[in-house]
């Protein structure tokens, strides 16, 4: 009898052994899986979309996270101090490869290495953002995706949707480099159409409501660039806008769906899916950061919300209604 006992004992002793090392090989394994870093700036739908196209993009090349890869994400929440924090860890975790979705946290990235490839996630202009030394040979460590709006097809679009226009006023962030270089893309565009531009920058997001307040006294329409800081705030510019029925033209698509009132825009999602793929042709030794050019999209979809439009009594004339992707109508 106690013989039988002390086997079974000695039995379930041997599975255990015999099951914890196998399931510790497994973990060793798993140790060894290739790291993809991301870093995302801040939480806006915009950005949320990319991150999620890049998911996708990872895993249409043959990257799944937990399965051969994994992915170590973290969210600066637009805090400086966040960002150079999250990209040490990012590094001490050694990753293989690194993602910055939006400047600021590429910048903080590359203020942390140069050794490690960094993918841009939708960089307005790496260049002025002083991430790489030209588009077509990066050089360094550093390449990826530009998301680089169509500024001028955006402003033929706004005096198709709003003929009476005579001036537009430009709200962005101080803050973010990226949006200085498109602000000036935008000036230019607005003046070739015979617009008046003005320029209305923020410190903060706590000066958004009463900066959109002063534009709708000032100006006929309002502009945004791809500015995170405005992104995250679109609510509090839709809100104030409408109380005085002050078009919007953003430059993204999600922005629209938020109340913007139209754009030509690249697809947010898309952007994404074309960092991962980069990003894990980097991972696999496919390519090198310095000699691949950085991707831009040259074409962009026309979007129009149609309830923002009817609130503002904006006419859709039919062959853009035709054109265009509409959002926003029951
Ligand atoms: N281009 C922005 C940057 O360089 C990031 C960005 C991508 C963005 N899509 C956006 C910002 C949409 C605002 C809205 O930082």
């Amino acid at each position: 009898m106690k013989s039988k006992k002390l086997t079974a004992v000695i039995g379930v002793l041997v599975l255990f052994l015999v099951v914890s090392f196998f399931t510790e090989k497994q973990d060793e394994s798993k140790e060894e899986l290739p790291t993809v870093g991301v870093l995302q700036y801040v939480s806006h739908p915009a950005l949320d979309e990319i991150y999620r196209g890049i998911q996708d993009g990872l895993k249409e090349s043959g990257y799944e996270d937990g399965k051969n890869m994994t992915i170590a994400f973290q969210n600066g929440q637009a805090d400086q101090s966040k960002l150079a924090t999250m990209s040490q860890q990012l590094i001490d975790k050694k990753a293989d490869v690194l993602i910055g979705i939006a400047t600021p946290a590429a910048q903080a990235l590359a203020n942390t290495t140069n050794e490690i490839p960094i993918i841009l996630g939708a960089i307005t202009d790496p260049v002025s953002a002083g991430l790489v030394a030209s588009n077509d040979k990066p050089g360094d460590n550093i390449t990826g995706v530009s998301d680089k709006s169509p500024v001028d097809a955006q402003f033929d679009l706004a005096i198709k949707l709003l003929p009476k226009a005579s001036s537009v006023g430009i709200l962005y962030s101080s803050a973010e480099e990226n949006s200085k270089y498109q602000a000036a893309e935008a000036e230019k565009a607005a003046k070739a159409l015979g617009l008046s531009a003005k320029s209305y920058v923020v410190p903060s997001s706590n000066e958004i409501a009463q900066t959109v307040q002063v534009m709708s006294g000032e100006v006929d329409f309002i502009y945004i660039p791809t500015d995170n800081t405005i992104a995250n705030a679109m609510q509090t510019v839709v809100n104030e806008a409408n109380k005085t029925k002050t078009p919007i033209i953003p430059s993204v698509d999600t922005m629209v769906e938020e109340g913007g009132l139209a754009t030509v825009g690249i697809n947010q999602y898309e952007l994404g899916v074309q960092t991962g793929k980069m990003a894990a042709d980097i991972l696999s030794g496919k390519s090198e950061p310095a000699t691949t050019p950085i991707y831009t999209f040259n074409t962009g979809d026309i979007i129009i919300n149609e309830e923002q439009a009817q609130k503002l009594g904006v006419v859709i004339p039919e062959n853009l209604k035709k054109e265009a992707k509409l959002v926003g109508a029951e």
